[in-house]
């Protein structure tokens, strides 16, 4: 019955990586020791006074829907963040509250993106990006990027590459897998030139709290017309809770409140009061807490591998991951992956899951596990490529 799988499932593109993981899992369970190197979410625990707000509300009893577009006074809690982190005020109206960063894309591109448009994207990116692009039947132009743009795409390369079908541009910042920014000049000057050329620009500040030496710039500082993609997966440390948000421009509110209708309902209720007592001054302390803790595991990884000979063209400047290349040591990362596994009990994820641009000789390093693991790691992996 395979013809009987819709054809957009054809370019869907599975994570290599899930394969590691599932063997790490299989060595776990035969009582192996695993260093994981790979996963993308913080290893801390919810904090308790998140799971107190979600508990409250349950226990309530009336566990319901929210309005589409979530709880007002969540919408109004962002807006809020917006104003006090970058002085900009956004409309609460154009704030969609949705179950993770993944459902803000799916929103944003079902409001925004016709069969057939083209999405200009980085490789390497995250890659579930396209996926979503051709779930709309859209298409996705990937521009190679290296240290020359720090990893990301730039208006001289927006312009370059803008052809007849191109309708708009997604950029993260800091980049999943390479943990660089788009500087505010850049972030500006992009903006500028997709608007020039009549598209679109979509935002994925996912990691955005997660930048060490410096604030993140939001697209939102330079128009109102863009689509921001922002979670509480990954700052807020809420990956399992499922809640994002979307902000949308104004014209594409009734548009967003019409297809949230359809695709969600409303996002699971619990999480979205979980959420709103994730602002609370006492949480945001220990959430700066923690961004210290991984600025302290990047530098740690980062001397690390820069030891053990791994070339790691632009320190990251955020998020959790260091994308290091490691052709002095192989020219297939999937099969240095799956021997370091074996090998050393040490899991990481292959470039293959980012693009194809030397998608070979790069492997993503996660810094989601603490020092004293990590340390555990960095030996085994020594010991894998001295031998
Ligand atoms: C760059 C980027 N965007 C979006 C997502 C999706 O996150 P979530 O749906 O958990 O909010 C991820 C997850 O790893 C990511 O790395």
């Amino acid at each position: 019955m395979e013809s009987a799988i819709a054809r957009r499932m054809e370019g869907f593109s599975t994570f290599y990586v899930m394969e590691l993981l599932q063997r790490a899992k299989q060595l776990e369970s035969q009582g192996k020791d695993i260093i994981h190197m790979e996963v993308g979410e913080p290893d801390f625990a919810t904090p308790p006074c998140i799971i107190q707000a979600a508990i409250k509300y349950i226990q309530a009893g009336n566990v319901k829907y929210t309005a589409a577009a979530g709880l007002p006074e969540l919408r109004d809690k962002i807006s809020d963040f917006y104003l006090s982190k970058h002085k900009i005020s956004v409309d609460p109206r154009r704030i969609f509250i949705t179950p993770g960063a993944s459902g803000a894309f799916l929103l944003a591109l079902g409001v925004s993106l016709n069969p057939e448009e083209q999405l200009l994207m980085a490789d390497p990116c995250y890659p579930c990006n396209h996926n979503f692009v051709r779930l709309m039947q859209g298409k996705t132009k990937f521009i190679d990027v290296d240290a020359n743009s720090n990893y990301q795409l730039s208006a001289q390369l927006i312009k370059q590459n803008w052809t007849q079908s191109t309708a708009g541009v997604l950029i993260a910042s800091p980049s999943n897998p390479t943990g660089t920014l788009v500087s505010r000049e850049v972030l500006a000057s992009s903006i500028k030139q997709v608007k020039t050329l009549g598209g679109l620009f979509y935002s994925d500040e996912i990691y955005h709290g997660l930048v060490y030496e410096q604030q993140a710039s939001s697209a939102l500082e330079f128009s109102d017309d863009v689509f921001v993609i922002n979670s509480f997966s990954k700052y807020f440390g809420m990956t399992g809770w499922r809640i994002g948000w979307l902000v949308v421009p104004e014209i594409f509110i009734d548009a967003a409140e019409r297809l949230s209708q359809t695709i969600f309902i409303s996002t699971a209720t619990h999480s979205q009061y979980a959420a709103l007592a994730a602002f609370s001054s006492e949480n945001m302390l220990e959430l700066e807490r923690r961004k210290q803790q991984f600025e302290k595991r990047r530098d740690f990884l980062y001397e690390n591998l820069i030891r053990l000979g791994f070339d790691i063209a632009v320190k990251p400047e955020g998020a959790f991951y260091i994308y290091a290349n490691c052709s002095r040591f192989t020219e297939n990362s999937f099969q240095f992956a799956k021997d370091l596994l074996e090998q050393q009990g040490v899991a990481v994820t292959p470039g293959k899951d980012f693009g194809k641009n030397q998608d070979n000789c790069h492997i993503r390093f996660a810094y989601t596990a603490s020092i004293a693991k990590m340390t555990v790691g960095i030996q085994r992996l020594e010991q894998f490529i001295c031998q």
